[in-house]
């Protein structure tokens, strides 16, 4: 979609809709400005009326005759409580209700949704936009959507050269997220480890300065990653863990972004009851955000070292699945106890964290789709927050505040850790039976000694269900910013 900036209203004159968003305190300055008196009128008589409240969900058309133009007025509900998470919420809303008509040229009013005050920029406009004509696509044909220019007006001035600049970042974004999204939403008979990573080498067609460069089992062997293989030899389909190293800066350590990437996880011989399993073609959700992630940050071109590494595989209930009881030898060569095949995604990642650690990152953050007691304790709106260092766990809540994209963050006392105790190795791949979602989480730690590291269970808002049910393609915004605000 086309996007122009504009300070006056002069350009509204040759657009089919005009959009304002209205907070509860119903003040618009200027309104005359935008619309013809009869129109005002209208409009101020709606207000006194209480025929729009101006909240959160209200919208309201009027028909400017005069100049020919459909004025769409929509709530922002309060405005001491508008963030980003409303924004987004408000803004890919109404963006949505509009797709399905046959509007072609849109203008949005941005004096009341756009300041810094509220955290809000025009890049977070274009990419809720273009967020919202988001669709799964499962045949062929691409969808002709008419909404086609998009002006966004307000009093200030911003140069056209800023402007391009968002435009470019905004629309960059809303590529990486629709990216993971596809990957999430594909079927698991097709998302497959192989195809996962032939989508990570797509993306050197972006940037040429990626590397693409896919791990076989062969080599996990001989690189002693017994933890990874014990999953991925329940299946047929062979494992693959895949490194995306975007290195634009020479000699900078990278930040490392490491993603569960369990194109199926039918929970091996530990098997899973059969309701909703379907949605365990979501658990690479993580390996799907990583790969998002550079996506969007090769595009903006930004200057910092990234390294992707993506681990891969299906956990499925085969001939030659292990066993729980079974103990296997770890990468870092730390031996662990099996005792639930169904705690695999803890098993694929350890592996890769030690391997990630060859490229001496400045901070580590895995994404993973990792417990169903994260989604009890959390529910579906924060990614739950883990960290070994205080400084990075700070930095990545600003960025989560700053897109909407939340998290919250659990603590990793010691006690913690001494429930993964056993007598027949080194430690075991679960904890008790409460605070599933941080045992987990402590499992991870032992293998991250010496870095700066950082883990989003994501379990909980990698998807959503019910009627919107697909992939949400979390946290792919709030990666990317905080990449770009570390550089
Ligand atoms: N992929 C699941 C976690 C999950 C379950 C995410 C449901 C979202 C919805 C993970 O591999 C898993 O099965 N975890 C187990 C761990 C348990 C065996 C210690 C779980 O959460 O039940
Ligand atoms: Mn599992
Ligand atoms: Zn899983």
């Amino acid at each position: 979609m086309d996007y122009k900036y504009s300070k006056s209203n002069k350009s509204t004159k040759d657009v089919d809709m005009h959009l304002i968003g209205v907070f509860d305190n119903k003040q618009i300055t200027h309104l005359d400005k935008w619309v013809s008196k009869s129109t005002h009128n209208l409009i101020k008589r709606t207000f006194t009326n209480n025929n729009f409240a101006g909240k959160l969900g209200d919208y309201r058309s009027f028909d400017d005759l005069e100049n020919n133009i459909q004025i769409l007025l929509f709530g922002l509900g309060n405005k001491t409580k508008f963030n980003p998470i409303i924004f987004n919420k408000v803004v890919g809303g109404i963006t949505k209700k509009i797709i399905k008509t046959k509007t072609k040229t849109l203008s949005i009013n941005t004096e009341n949704i756009i300041s810094s005050k509220m955290k809000t920029s025009y890049e977070m406009l274009i990419t809720a936009i273009e967020n919202a004509k988001y669709k799964y696509l499962h045949k062929k044909e691409k969808e002709i959507i008419s909404l086609k220019t998009c002006i966004l007006s307000s009093k200030s001035t911003i140069n056209t050269k800023k402007f391009s600049e968002y435009i470019k970042i905004g629309k960059a974004l809303s590529n990486g997220i629709s990216l993971a999204k596809d990957l999430g939403n594909t079927p698991p008979n097709i998302c497959t480890p192989s195809f996962l990573s032939n989508e990570a080498k797509k993306l050197k067609k972006i940037n040429k300065l990626l590397k693409v460069t896919v791990i076989e089992e062969n080599k996990m062997k001989s690189l002693g990653m017994g933890a990874f293989l014990a999953v991925s030899k329940g299946s047929k389909e062979p494992g693959k863990i895949v490194t995306i190293e975007y290195m634009p800066v020479k000699k900078k350590p990278p930040i490392v972004l490491i993603g569960k990437g369990i194109t199926f996880d039918t929970g091996g011989i530990s098997i899973k009851p059969s309701v909703n399993m379907d949605e365990m073609k979501f658990d690479m959700s993580g390996a799907g955000s990583v790969i998002g992630t550079i996506r969007s940050c090769a595009e903006m071109k930004i200057k910092t070292n990234i390294v992707g590494v993506i681990a891969c595989s299906e956990n499925m209930p085969g001939s030659q699945a292990t066993r729980p009881g079974d103990v296997v030898k770890s990468m870092s060569g730390i031996t662990i106890e099996i005792l639930n095949t169904d705690a695999e995604g803890r098993l694929v990642l350890c592996d890769a964290i030690t391997y990630a650690k060859k490229y001496k990152p400045r901070y580590m953050i895995d994404m993973a789709t990792l417990t169903g007691a994260c989604l009890v304790g959390l529910g579906k709106y924060p990614s739950g927050l883990f960290a070994n260092n205080q400084e990075l766990a700070e930095l990545i809540k600003k960025s989560a505040e700053k897109t909407g994209d939340r998290v919250w963050q659990l603590p990793l006392y010691d006690d913690y850790f001494k429930e993964l105790k056993t007598n027949f190795a080194d430690i075991q791949n679960i904890g008790g039976r409460y605070g599933g979602a941080i045992t987990a989480a402590a499992f991870l730690a032992k293998f991250t000694e010496g870095i700066k590291w950082a883990h989003l269970d994501i379990a909980g808002t990698a998807w959503e269900v019910g009627e919107n049910k697909g992939s949400t393609g979390r946290p792919v915004s709030l990666l990317v910013d905080f990449i770009r605000s570390n550089q």
